[in-house]
């Protein structure tokens, strides 16, 4: 496992703990099952059920403690934007960019290194889990939490997903990821059954969640709100029990999300389908209810111990016996933290459109700037503030602060008219329906009021810079005609206003590629092909995944439809070109296997700066369909002024292939693959064959 690094083995070698009668007892490294069982084996059925669920309303993110055998509370805390201040004792926490943003950046190592700041948060702060990173798919763009989640495509998602949960479980802090599963809408979240067919099922919305598990072993998974195929998240045998735990081999615990089992009718329902704890009010799990249930046989104590001992091992396993000083140091609120936070939005930041060159701006040439707009001067992190995700920092530079720091002596004015550049900023500002859980948005263009702001300036002038300040796609036909550049640098964090002047004056080069399509209108979008029948559901209350396994790209591929900005794009200050391609070997044979394609690729412009080169398969000949692009493989890579670079990115076998229902399993079929390479799912440069015999 992962986390067995030198220093977490030796807390758990000197692992104490306090007992029922003050003395300490040492538990044994090397057999952590046993410490679990042993510990097990010294509870009380009433303790068992106590375990189960959080202290209750004052303390909804820390677990019961059994005093009487020395097991304390453990303590959660929500992420994924770092620690979010109503679940982290109100302290104020490094605020790290959105997880689109983070997406956007294309970079695994800096998902590992924002899981690795976050754990050393949270440990400071004296937690064990963090309630993050969220990995469910982009399927509407309307959803009020795309910004939390990292893409329409299962390979970037898990890509990105695995760093983070490594990062996070490297420093001995608890991943949990969630919402499982197919949980990508907020209207009627809580209600709502996502209608979907098991290859869609498996090979979209499930499949994140299958490779973080095999790949970084999360200690836990949050089942969702809403029913799959009828059956609500928290029961749901097959999606728990059949799928996670036995077929993925899943060690960790399953825990709700919050209040998730109110409209579940049975206790027994919950634990036999392998849920281990209810968040955070018992309501399944009050003890009568489990004690009746267990009398009547409607679960065993095996199936209660199965429950206990998943989550007693995540304790041991986060140091939640350890004493603070066997434990890996924390640190909050650091300068390095803060500097990653900046890095991540400055590499996520995506050019959208720069015609004529406008940008990057130079400070010579301008002497007086106007900034505008409703996102100019917005702080974003207050408590609650787009949900549960919402941090807190110890301080926040909004667009004009960045912008005023930039351009410090400059004259800065509000009338366009009088400027030499007019930069507005636009976008959402997660109130409810504008990038906030538990309400989606409502359309997909700006407020009318904004994009009379856009189009009043750019008549007046004509160098005119729009910055959408949003964590989803946003409609742009309106406007985006006759505005010259549009920068997206969705919520950057705490840094944020110095990550848009840098990038606006060209100290970083724009680097970062979408994660999601960008539709030119709302109808345009799979998930919203019939109203309400696929989105936001029928008068049961059922949403029909009808699009199947054609979300995103694989959507506007298929059906030939023209995206504003395609999956995958994303501009720069400077020119690449890709030369030629090679392979070691174009043959894989078993679907361990991997192979490497090295893509040539030589800056041919004026500055210094990122190209991420992206790989889609397509299955030439298949007895099933199968997308016309699958994204497979990708790397970023820096390139200096007149550099040529060598890029090897690998392919493993595995993600070549599709769920085979008849087989219940994942199926690649004997013959050739066309590998697309190119800098967007639109923009392919090469194409090669391999095989796979
Ligand atoms: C959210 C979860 C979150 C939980 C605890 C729920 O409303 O859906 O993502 O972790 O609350 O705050």
């Amino acid at each position: 496992m992962t986390i067995y690094n030198g220093y977490l083995l030796d807390y758990i070698s000197g692992m104490s703990m306090a007992t029922d009668n003050g003395q300490s007892i040492k538990y044994e490294i090397h057999n952590l099952d046993d410490q679990v069982d042993n510990l097990l084996s010294r509870l009380e059925l009433k303790e068992k059920f106590q375990l189960l669920t959080s202290q209750g309303w004052t303390k909804m993110y820390s677990t019961n403690p059994i005093k009487r055998v020395g097991i304390p509370s453990f303590k959660m805390t929500d992420g994924p934007l770092g620690i979010a201040r109503h679940s982290g004792g109100f302290k104020k926490a490094t605020r790290f960019p959105a997880t689109i943003s983070l997406a956007a950046t294309w970079d695994r190592n800096l998902a590992y290194e924002m899981g690795k700041a976050i754990a050393k948060e949270i440990r400071a702060i004296g937690r064990h889990m963090l309630l993050a990173p969220g990995i469910n798919i982009h399927r509407t763009p309307l959803c009020g939490r795309t910004f939390e989640y990292f893409s329409e495509d299962p390979y970037l998602t898990k890509e990105l997903a695995i760093p983070v949960v490594k990062g996070v479980q490297g420093e001995g802090i608890g991943a949990c990821i969630k919402h499982y599963a197919a949980n990508n809408q907020e209207i009627d979240r809580r209600s709502s059954s996502s209608e979907l067919g098991e290859r869609t099922l498996h090979e979209i919305y499930l499949k994140a969640f299958e490779e973080v598990v095999k790949e970084a072993d999360p200690w836990s998974v949050m089942g969702s709100y809403n029913k799959i195929n009828g059956v609500y998240g928290c029961e749901n045998q097959y999606l728990l029990k059949d799928v996670l735990m036995d077929k993925w081999g899943f060690k960790g615990f399953v825990m709700t999300d919050w209040f998730a089992t109110r409209p579940i009718e049975t206790t027994e329902g919950c634990i036999n389908a392998g849920l281990s704890l209810e968040m955070p009010i018992p309501n399944k799990y009050k003890r009568k209810s489990l004690q009746a249930a267990l009398d009547a046989g409607k679960f065993s104590e095996d199936t209660l111990n199965d429950a206990v001992r998943r989550y007693l091992r995540v304790m041991f396993l986060t140091g939640a016996f350890a004493k603070p000083s066997e434990l890996p140091s924390g640190a909050i609120n650091t300068r390095e933290h803060q500097e990653l936070s900046r890095k991540i939005g400055e590499e996520g930041a995506v050019l959208l459109k720069n015609e004529g060159d406008l940008l990057p701006l130079k400070l010579e040439d301008v002497k007086t700037i106007a900034l505008l707009g409703s996102n100019l001067k917005k702080k974003f992190g207050k408590i609650g503030y787009g949900g549960s995700s919402a941090v807190v920092p110890p301080y926040e530079i909004t667009p004009f602060e960045g912008m005023k720091e930039k351009v410090s002596g400059k004259r800065i004015v509000s009338n366009p008219a009088e400027a030499d550049v007019a930069i507005v900023f636009v976008g959402l500002n997660h109130d409810k329906g504008m990038d906030s859980e538990t309400y989606d948005r409502k359309q997909l263009e700006l407020p009318d009021d904004q994009v009379a702001l856009i189009e009043s300036t750019v008549e007046v002038n004509p160098n005119t810079i729009v910055v959408i300040v949003a964590g989803s796609p946003i409609a742009m036909d309106p406007w985006l005609d006759r505005v010259p550049a549009v920068l997206m640098p969705w919520y950057s964090g705490m840094e944020g206003g110095r990550v848009i002047a840098n990038i606006l004056f060209g100290d970083v080069s724009p680097s970062g590629k979408l994660p999601i399509t960008f539709p030119r209108k709302l109808s345009d979008s799979p998930a919203h092909k019939e109203s309400p029948r696929t989105y936001p559901g029928d008068e049961e209350k059922k949403v029909h995944y009808d699009e199947g396994i054609f979300v995103g790209y694989r959507w506007f591929d298929e059906k030939e439809v023209e995206p504003l900005f395609p999956f995958g794009y994303g501009l720069s200050y400077t020119s690449f070109d890709i030369g030629s391609v090679s392979f070691e070997s174009d043959i894989l044979s078993s679907p361990t296997d991997t192979l490497t394609v090295n893509v040539d690729i030589t800056n041919t412009g004026s500055t210094a700066g990122s190209e991420t080169i992206q790989i889609y398969s397509h299955d030439v000949e298949s007895s099933v369909v199968r997308p016309r692009k699958e994204l497979v493989g990708f790397e970023k890579a820096q390139v200096g002024v007149g550099e040529s670079k060598t890029v090897s990115i690998k392919i493993k076998a595995k993600d070549l292939a599709f769920y085979d229902v008849d087989k219940q399993d994942w199926t690649i079929e004997n013959g050739d693959f066309d590998l697309q390479i190119g800098t967007s799912s639109r923009d392919i440069n090469h194409t090669a064959r391999i095989r796979f015999d």
